[in-house]
């Protein structure tokens, strides 16, 4: 992170954050306009405070995504604090270590594995959580 090129950082926030961002505030309207809606924040465990301690290993690396996921797991709390959570819904989800582009071909969890939680975030219903941090359809450490 102390050398990474400000151009990595920006860009980097540009997707992750700010469109995850943009995304909400056009969407959460039509939403409350609707009294319904479902948002699944595609997050990362790097993004998270545990990281440090579980993946020591990571010093030095991909700070501009772990920032990035980091500002996403926030907006999802704030975000999720602003809406009526039995009507609307604003969670985030780690995948796991998924079998994509990203995640490489010796990654363990196959596509359909890494979309089970989100797309049952996207599914619960009223009793469902709102402003939670999901892996495997568990609840995950920030
Ligand atoms: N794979 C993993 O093990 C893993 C682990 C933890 C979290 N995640 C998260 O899961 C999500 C999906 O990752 P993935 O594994 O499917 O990654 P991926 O295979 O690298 O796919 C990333 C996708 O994002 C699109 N994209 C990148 N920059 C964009 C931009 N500026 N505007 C619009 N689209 C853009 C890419 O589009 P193009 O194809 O057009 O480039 C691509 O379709 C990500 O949020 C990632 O952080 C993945």
């Amino acid at each position: 992170m102390l050398e990474v090129d400000d151009s990595v950082v920006r860009q980097t926030l540009e997707t992750n954050f700010f469109g995850a961002l943009h995304l909400i505030q056009a969407a959460v309207p039509l939403m409350k306009k609707h009294r319904y809606g479902r948002i699944v924040n595609v997050s990362s465990g790097l993004g998270t405070y545990q990281a440090f301690d579980v993946l020591p290993e990571l010093k030095g690396q991909s700070g501009a995504y772990r920032l990035s996921k980091a500002l996403l797991n926030y907006l999802t709390r704030l975000a999720a604090q602003e809406v009526d959570g039995r009507e609307i819904k604003i969670n985030a989800v780690c995948p796991g270590s998924v079998r994509t582009d990203m995640g490489g071909e010796d990654a363990p969890l196959s596509v359909e594995e890494g979309a089970d939680t989100a797309v049952w975030l996207a599914l619960i219903g009223a009793d469902g959580p709102n402003g939670g941090f999901f892996r495997y359809r568990m609840k995950a450490e920030w």
